[in-house]
């Protein structure tokens, strides 16, 4: 009988499984001649689909860990071998100052947002709404790609059939591109990264929103930006309290602020462009989401009423399509694209020309966006489970807004402290289920206990479960529910 197999968090549940698994014949706890749990069982006891199961089964057979008889299931075949001790290589001083400052601001081992191993459910930011049709019609696009992109080096700036369908993709957000304004890169990542080189110096001033996206701030303070957190309410960030000695850069979420969700009202989008114009300060919009509104209050982009040049426009296919892709988009000031493409060009001569490829046909054929429609059906359904449970279980309890937008829900815990929320997060990583704490989104936590709750890859009926775990919780925590 297996217990305590584990999964790591790392990278796809089939290969987390199989490890597990591997460790587990390491550790003797699979010996020699030992069945295998049958996969439907072991699809329960671990949480995963039963193709998961099946395909860690398939890797061990192949490796000659297991062999399989039809009908009677898989056999261990290999005698327990020990795993091989990790090697402890101590860290060197660092290099580079940008080394130093990475290390001081990059947990690698600690990431927020990092699948909690070992849980059945999980409220994971960042986890895409997947659908069937989507693998279907973008396998077709890949193998079409493979067959007719030039095997040749790609353009720095990105294919120009992928740049032209990106101009028409924008439209929807209300920015007006040429092909040459457009520069294809590997995600928001690289962008703000590329935005780093290309627009500041270490030491100068970079405005951030007060609470930001985790990873847009590390790649800011790894370059050496002197961070001036501005902070935000519900309609996100207050202008008003930019800096009156403008900083050289402000990152920004004005459709959607990441996390706390507001859409900045027009007022505050026109002072933001005014601010940035007289002070020649640049704005990085992430428009991370955009395209994900329910309701119809949807504002076009900052971008797009850009009348000075100040705004460099960031969008990203890790929430329409899905992040391990790495696609995505700068929409760039003129002035500024020499710059930006040889940035690109010395960081990997240019994005993968087979993906590029892939997504210009995948939008263009119109599959992209019978993808956003359905997923726009999907993650509603989806929301609305959420929102409807919280509001079931709420009592006082939880303190949250429907922002009609993204993949995420904020929630407060009422009453209780930073530390508490820390403590409810391993209650519920316990009792089978990932939370994460808004905590590490805040240059500085208030000491306030609050939950980032991500629902774009747990379908309704385990958004229900994961419900019931978390009212089990909250019942745990507050004392029991009066009825
Ligand atoms: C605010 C914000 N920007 C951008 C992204 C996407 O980043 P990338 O395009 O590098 O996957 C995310 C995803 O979590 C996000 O929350």
């Amino acid at each position: 009988m297996l217990t305590q197999l584990q999964l790591d968090g790392n990278g796809p549940l089939h290969a987390q499984l199989t490890r597990a698994l591997k460790q587990a014949l390491a550790t003797g706890q699979l010996r020699q001649g030992s069945r295998l749990p049958p996969t439907r069982f072991m699809s329960q006891q671990m949480g995963v689909s039963r193709n998961t199961v099946l395909a860690a089964y398939e890797q061990l057979r192949i490796e000659g860990y297991i062999d399989g008889r039809v009908g009677s299931g898989s056999y261990v075949t290999l005698p327990a071998r020990p795993a091989p001790a990790p090697v402890e290589t101590p860290p060197l001083p660092p290099q580079t100052r940008f080394a130093a400052r990475a290390r001081q601001v990059h947990d690698q081992d600690n990431l927020p947002g990092k699948r909690v191993p070992g849980v059945r459910f999980s409220f994971q930011y960042g986890a895409p709404y997947t659908h069937p049709a989507v693998t279907t019609a973008w396998s077709r696009e890949l193998g079409h790609a493979a067959l007719y992109t030039s095997p040749g080096y790609p353009w720095a700036q990105g294919l120009p059939e992928l740049r032209q369908a990106i101009c028409e993709y924008v439209l929807r957000r209300g920015v007006e591109a040429r092909p040459e304004d457009v520069v294809i890169v590997a995600g928001t990542q690289q962008a703000v990264s590329l935005c780093a080189r290309v627009l500041f110096d270490p030491g100068d001033p970079v405005a951030i929103e007060e609470p930001q996206y985790y990873a847009a701030r590390v790649i800011l303070q790894a370059y050496g930006a002197q961070l001036q957190p501005v902070p935000v309410d519900d309609q996100g960030l207050i202008v008003d309290a930019l800096p009156a000695t403008a900083p050289r850069v402000i990152y920004t979420t004005p459709s959607h602020q990441f996390p706390q969700g507001g859409t900045l009202p027009p007022e505050r989008r026109a002072a933001l462009l005014d601010y940035a114009a007289r002070n020649s300060t640049w704005i990085i919009e992430d428009d991370y989401d955009g395209e994900i509104r329910y309701d119809a209050r949807s504002l076009p982009s900052l971008k797009s009423q850009d009348e000075h040049g100040r705004v460099i426009y960031v969008g990203t296919f890790s929430k329409t399509l899905f992040p391990s892709l790495r696609l995505g988009y700068l929409v760039v000031p003129r002035g500024l694209r020499r710059d930006f493409i040889s940035a690109k060009w010395m960081e990997d001569f240019g994005a993968s020309a087979i993906d590029q490829a892939a997504l210009a046909g995948f939008i263009t054929s119109g599959a992209c966006d019978r993808h956003l429609r359905r997923s726009l059906v999907a993650l509603r359904e989806r929301r609305d489970a959420l929102l409807n449970g919280l509001h079931r279980m709420n009592e006082g309890r939880l303190s949250f807004i429907d922002t009609q937008a993204g993949m995420h829900i904020p929630v407060w815990l009422n009453h209780r402290d930073r530390e508490q929320g820390h403590q409810f997060v391993d209650r519920a990583r316990r009792m089978g289920l990932g939370l994460y704490s808004i905590a590490p989104y805040y240059l500085d936590p208030p000491d306030r206990a609050g939950l980032i709750l991500g629902y774009a890859g747990l379908p309704v009926g385990d958004i229900e479960q994961a419900l019931d775990v978390l009212r089990q919780c909250l019942d745990a925590e507050y004392g029991l529910r009066r009825h």
